[in-house]
């Protein structure tokens, strides 16, 4: 067991799907086999888009029961839901008054928000709310409230990332050493996971494999995955197949090089390939599945597990409050 602290927010945002899972949880969940974990449903920061509270907590039981029915070890993490922990919200207020300004305004959600104001011709504050402009600093209050050493992230939250290490050390600076510099950690590079239509998978292309559908579901998206009209015994390019892309991130080596085979030799159809990734993909995730629904419908022991999670890392976090408090006020 390493020494090393791994961390991540899970936002409450909806069913992940298999990019999202692939893209960074599989990562975390391996990581959490051999490393102290502090694993945690961020609902604060979905607040800032979600203004209904029934939506949040059904996000946050499904974002909580994902990640234990995809093998999260509780053994070594502590899960929770982070509005249980009050030292998050003091971290947050005292981090406010080291982080400059002009940090803020370089974050890429809050730019990309005033670009599309600007295309449209609105006021560029249109929209921003400053639970999204502060967005980075609540999330760096996450990171060094736990102490911790690595952040497994998408490349798109690595900024935020980087923010963190800033402002711990303008925290640093004036106030002398307090945190520790966490590390994003960018998932292996596992390549661009296509969706049914083979542009990346992503909710707003509308061409996700969700991780929990039903076996008829799984099998039905499977099926529409777009192939171009090569015939069974045509040699194909396996690495220009939304099917073998997908297959090779679920089978075993030795399964993948078969497909590739089957494909460049020409020895294999779409249909009998996509049955395949079907199989493959279905036996991968039967028992999270069956685990997921089962917690779904027993809400009730997904309590017991956020509040024990919320116990263990208050003790946690308590600790470096008390410290920050003393550092900052006296
Ligand atoms: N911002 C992250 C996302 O959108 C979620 C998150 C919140 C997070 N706090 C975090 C991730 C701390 C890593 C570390 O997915």
């Amino acid at each position: 067991m390493s020494d090393k602290i791994i961390l991540t927010g899970i936002k409450p945002t909806g069913m992940p799907h298999i990019g999202n899972y692939l893209g960074v949880y599989r990562s975390l969940i391996e990581l959490s086999q051999n490393h102290k974990t502090v694993a945690f449903i961020a609902d604060l920061h979905a607040l800032n888009t979600i203004h209904d509270p029934k939506i949040i907590k059904q996000h946050t039981y499904e974002a909580a029961a994902f990640i234990l029915a995809m093998g999260l070890n509780t053994e070594n993490a502590i899960l929770f839901r982070q509005s249980d922990v009050d030292a998050i919200y003091k971290l947050n207020t005292f981090l406010m008054n080291v982080t400059p300004k002009g940090l803020m305004n370089r974050a890429h959600s809050y730019k990309a928000m005033l670009e599309k104001n600007a295309a449209s011709g609105d006021d560029p504050d249109n929209g921003v709310n400053m639970g999204l402009y502060t967005y980075p600093i609540l999330m760096s209050a996450d990171i060094l409230l736990y102490n911790s050493d690595i952040v497994p992230v998408g490349s798109d939250q690595k900024q935020h990332v980087e923010f963190a290490r800033d402002i711990a050390e303008y925290f640093n600076k004036t106030y002398g050493n307090m945190f520790q510099l966490p590390e994003p950690q960018i998932g292996k590079d596992i390549g661009l996971i296509p969706g049914l239509d083979g542009r990346k998978m992503s909710k707003s292309y509308d061409n996700t494999i969700p991780l929990f559908a039903t076996e008829s579901e799984l099998k039905k998206k499977i099926m529409r995955i777009v192939t171009d009209s090569k015939l069974p015994n045509e040699p194909k390019n396996p690495d220009e197949s939304t099917i073998y892309l997908l297959y090779k991130q679920f089978a075993t080596p030795g399964e993948a090089a078969n497909m590739r085979e089957l494909f460049q030799d020409g020895k294999i159809g779409y249909g009998d390939a996509k049955k395949m990734l079907f199989d493959t993909i279905n036996t991968y995730l039967g028992g999270p599945r069956e685990k997921y629904n089962y917690l779904m419908s027993h809400t009730d022991e997904l309590d017991k597990i956020l509040a024990n999670g919320a116990a263990q890392a208050t003790k946690i976090a308590n600790k470096t409050i008390e410290r920050v408090r003393r550092a900052m006020l006296g």
